[in-house]
């Protein structure tokens, strides 16, 4: 790790994505000289404003140059003018697939000050993590239409789901809720096994080979259906949840909420494995919220979110005291600083918040 300096790259992205990125790049200037960590940067002008002028959303030689970087740093993808999906695909999907980042960690905490719409629940209630699959089911754009546009149109959109592609996410959940060590040590599988009979069928078998290599860690299984009413009656129960990529999409949003919205949730696109270069895939990091276009350039979009994520990179790339450093600071931001989340109404401007992540420290 210590052979170079890290070596990031940011795509701030749209709307609101380049001034969050701002944000979050402070703290890590300020983290990083208290803890000695030599970095570079190579902003990166992906987005809708480069497709909008090029046709490119990943430009040739795009990927390579990732692939030489440890992590990538992603501030938010959508504009107005962009047609939903084209960026979407184009680049957010497209990065997680072609750099085979098949994990996406996504916790679910509440910090301290922070308001959840849950009547009388506070951080002790609200912490847990969701373990998404990231590379496979209906996000592989498999599919078709027939008799497009006339009465008698089908359209067809296929899930896929591999033994390779669910036993490796499940795998790396297991090794997560046996490191995260918490009182509960358990890992509950969410999926659909009573109506997807095949492929959620796959997951189930796999969840309970892999379980028996790991039985120091409880297991437990919910409907995806009857997890959305649990996670909001009792989130206290979870610890680690594993599921598909499109019921880990669904929930996390329902678990960003209960942890204050998106001003404040992240989540970090993993690719643990080790490569032919001796060093692990490149992972990219993210805060949760879109590009919030009507926020643009008003300094009131809440950059939590977006330094909580920085705090996700620096954990997963070997500096854990520097991530911990960042997640202490936030803590105490919102614990004692912040009227709100919610953009506009933080009691501070996005610049300000930043400042006071960074006095924090
Ligand atoms: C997310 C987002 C993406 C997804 C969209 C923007 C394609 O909702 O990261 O959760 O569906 O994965
Ligand atoms: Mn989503």
């Amino acid at each position: 790790m210590a052979d170079r300096p890290l070596l990031i790259a940011a795509i701030p992205g749209d709307g609101t994505g380049p001034e969050v990125t701002a944000e979050a790049m402070k703290v890590l200037a300020a983290v990083a000289k208290r803890e000695g960590i030599a970095y570079e940067v190579e902003t990166l002008d992906w987005g809708g404003d480069r497709y909008l002028r090029t046709g490119e959303t990943i430009p040739e030689g795009g990927l390579d140059l990732l692939r030489s970087k440890d992590a990538i740093f992603l501030g938010a993808i959508g504009h107005p003018n962009v047609a939903p999906g084209i960026l979407e695909k184009g680049l957010l999907l497209d990065l997680r697939f072609q750099l085979d980042q098949y994990i996406n960690l996504r916790p679910v905490k509440l910090l301290p000050g922070v308001e959840t719409p849950l009547a009388g629940r506070g951080p002790d209630d609200i912490d847990f993590v969701v373990v998404r699959e990231n590379t496979e089911d209906l996000y592989c754009g498999v599919g078709g239409f027939l008799k497009k546009g006339t009465p008698d149109e089908v359209a067809v959109q296929q899930a896929i789901y591999t033994r390779k592609g669910c036993e490796r996410c499940i795998r790396w959940a297991f090794e997560y809720t046996r490191r995260r060590n918490s009182p509960k040590k358990t890992l509950t599988l969410v999926a659909k096994t009573n109506v997807l009979t095949f492929g959620h069928d796959l997951w189930w078998r796999t969840f309970q080979d892999v379980a028996k290599e790991y039985p120091d860690v409880k297991t437990d299984y919910n409907h995806v259906d009857a997890c959305c009413m649990w996670m909001v009656k009792n989130p206290d129960a979870y610890d680690v949840i594993v599921t598909t990529n499109m019921f880990g999409d669904i929930i996390t949003d329902l678990g960003g909420i209960l942890q204050g919205g998106m001003g404040v949730a992240a989540g970090a696109n993993l690719n643990p494995d080790v490569q032919s270069s001796g060093r692990r895939g490149v992972s990219m990091f993210e805060p949760m919220g879109g590009s919030a276009p009507k926020y643009t350039g008003l300094n009131q979009i809440n950059p939590i979110a977006a330094i909580n994520a920085m705090a996700m990179l620096l954990e997963h790339t070997g500096h854990p005291a520097a991530g911990l450093r960042i997640d202490k600071a936030i803590a105490h931001v919102t614990g004692t600083k912040m009227k709100s989340q919610a953009a506009g109404k933080m009691g501070h401007g996005t610049k300000e918040i930043g400042d006071l992540v960074v006095a924090g420290l």
